[in-house]
């Protein structure tokens, strides 16, 4: 039987895998699976007739929404980063993102908007939230990073929830917890 220390170890060792191949993805390979993930993404918005979508900044190698993200504002649609919570930890807030907006270093080293209390958007009034991942399965299980910030999230609203990643981070079935907040959809990146 799998103990849960051993489970845990099996999710990190994941972790860690991923993150060495995510580096190891050329700057070609990033940008094309960048812009591969734009008409997937655009089909999916379509489909839900959503407009009030959030996004993340790109960290490290992650799968980068910003082309995806300048296609949008020009459709006219509103879009939010997240922030880390200043006074609940372990929790984001969405502040609504316009090319002009101000971003800084936080303390994990990502960059996010500046907190403008009014540019808040209430998590319940989010239609989409597209979140970066480590690794995710088939059955539309999802890891982050390990600190639960969109497992959090995610169990606080019924906005659609879709994953973007390189195709490289599929995996045949990812060992997961009972707090995890499985994907609605999942949108790989074609690195090849
Ligand atoms: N809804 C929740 N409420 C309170 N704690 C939670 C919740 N969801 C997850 N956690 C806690 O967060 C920690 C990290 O969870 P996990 O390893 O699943 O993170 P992750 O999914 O990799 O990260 P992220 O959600 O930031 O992408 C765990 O200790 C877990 O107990
Ligand atoms: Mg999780």
């Amino acid at each position: 039987m799998q103990t849960s220390q051993s489970w845990r170890e099996a999710r990190q060792t994941i972790r860690n895998q991923m993150k060495a191949k995510r580096l190891a993805l050329t700057t070609q390979q990033q940008t094309s699976a960048a812009l591969d993930i734009i008409p997937q993404a655009l089909a999916l918005i379509e489909h839900y007739q959503a407009s009030h979508l959030a996004f993340y900044l790109p960290f490290k190698a992650e799968i980068s929404p910003l082309p995806l993200i300048k296609q949008l504002l020009t459709q006219g649609k509103s879009i939010y980063l997240p922030v880390l919570h200043p006074f609940s930890a372990g929790n984001l807030l969405f502040v609504q993102y316009q090319p002009n907006s101000v971003l800084q270093s936080h303390s994990f080293g990502m960059l996010q908007p500046q907190l403008d209390i009014r540019q808040v958007k209430p998590l319940d009034e989010l239609e989409m939230i597209f979140t970066p991942l480590l690794a995710c399965d088939k059955q539309l299980n999802r890891l982050g990073y390990g600190g639960g910030f969109y497992d959090r999230t995610l169990a606080q609203t019924s906005a659609i929830n879709v994953g973007l990643a390189y195709d490289c981070q599929l995996i045949e079935q990812l060992p997961t917890e009972d707090w995890d907040m499985p994907l609605d959809h999942l949108i790989l990146g074609d690195t090849a």
